[in-house]
């Protein structure tokens, strides 16, 4: 059986790399890795690959940034002449990036199987990009694998037969299970100069977030008032740089000493200061889960959240991008009133393996496969 699993951005390598693993763990699988290089930035991609133990990928579309339309478009027409030239038995997307999209409409049109893992997760915020790859992402699914209980109520209520869907786990926390000790064993906040449990760790890249002066600009006044309470490091993503290069906020950005702006990490080195910090601020979707699987207090920069699960069982809470909210939701980690939280469901470290198995006992000549 020919699988091809594709990757694309950062938040992608943490899901493929246990699946790949898992699925090469099966001798009568044979399973290609396919790059469409939508991330492409050394620290952005080959970090992750080399840190993660991912195979070399067997091509790389090296598409690049561009117009979400013609990133995708690109896409597209790379994995059409690679799927037509090896035939895959199934093609297997992960998350909500383009990539995931253009990978699943290619194969629709192809009349592939397809499988989507960490299906069904819903914001219900059309204005983000990402909504709209999920929801069509899934229509086009044959095998559908969630994480959470709220993607198999969502998936439901849009019409899609239950026994496509599979509750599997998260396979990003099977990533962070497996790397936590190498993360923590790199003692990253010292290297830093901080004191662990005594700092905060913001990632911001959100359009919704950076995109705008006004925005970004409110972000950063709560900022002022963080980085005088405890230091925090800011690993900084290019979408975001290039932003606050743009809005002329690099003065502001200097005048704050409590504050560490660093170059975007490795995998391994950012799950190591995950792991020490006091709080994460961020409006990442993938550190809203490392979190609560860390048990740190982790403060969601958006209004709306497609992982509930973080906060009703997790360490998250949405404080949107309001400063008062945001210095707020600080005040109370500092005041050591934060929830506890615990790990979801099947967050154990072994959904990859739940994964292969359901990929490897499907029939994919039956005709609900096409
Ligand atoms: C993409 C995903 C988002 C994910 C994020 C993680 C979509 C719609 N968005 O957003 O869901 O959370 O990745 O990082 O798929 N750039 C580089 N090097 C790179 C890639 C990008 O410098 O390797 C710069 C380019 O200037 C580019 C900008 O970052 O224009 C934004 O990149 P893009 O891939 O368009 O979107 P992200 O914001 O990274």
């Amino acid at each position: 059986m020919h699988i091809c699993v594709i990757v694309g951005a950062r938040p992608n390598f943490m899901k493929g790399a246990p699946l790949v693993e898992a699925l090469r763990s099966y001798s009568g699988a044979k399973v290609s890795l396919v790059h469409t290089g939508q991330h492409y930035s050394a620290n952005l991609s080959d970090l992750f690959f080399d840190q993660l133990g991912l195979p070399r990928p067997e091509v790389n579309l090296g598409v690049g940034s561009d117009s979400h339309v013609r990133q995708i478009a690109r896409i597209m027409e790379g994995l059409q002449d690679y799927f037509v030239h090896v035939q895959p038995d199934v093609v297997v997307v992960v998350g909500d990036v383009n990539s995931t999209l253009a990978a699943a409409l290619v194969a629709n049109k192809l009349m592939l199987p397809l499988a989507h893992v960490e299906a069904g997760l819903r914001s219900f915020d059309r204005s983000m990009p990402e909504e709209t790859n999920r929801v069509l992402t899934d229509a086009v699914s044959h095998l559908l694998f969630t994480t959470e209980p709220s993607a198999n109520e969502n998936l439901k209520r849009e019409g899609i037969g239950e026994g496509k869907v599979h509750f599997v786990g998260n396979l990003m926390i099977d990533t962070l299970q497996k790397h936590r000790p190498k993360a923590i064993a790199l003692r990253m906040p010292r290297s830093l100069g901080l004191q662990p449990r005594n700092y905060a760790l913001l990632t911001l890249h959100r359009p919704a977030n950076v995109d705008t002066f006004a925005q970004l600009r409110r972000i950063l006044s709560a900022l002022e008032w963080i980085q005088k309470e405890m230091p925090v490091v800011f690993p900084m993503h290019p979408r975001t740089s290039e932003r606050i290069y743009q809005f002329g906020f690099e003065t502001v950005l200097k005048g704050m000493t409590g504050l560490r702006c660093i170059e975007p990490m490795g995998y391994l080195e950012f799950l190591g200061l995950m792991d020490g910090a006091a709080v994460v601020l961020t409006d990442s979707g993938g550190i809203q889960e490392e979190t609560t699987c860390l048990g740190v207090p982790c403060l969601t920069l958006r209004n709306n959240t497609e992982r509930p699960v973080t906060v009703n069982v997790g360490t998250n809470e949405l404080v949107g991008n309001d400063p008062e909210r945001i210095i707020a939701g600080v005040s109370k980690v500092l005041s050591g009133s934060w929830k506890k939280g615990r790990l979801p469901d099947a967050w154990d470290g072994h959904a990859a393996k739940r994964v292969a198995d359901v990929l490897l006992a499907a029939d994919y000549h039956q005709q609900s496969y096409r």
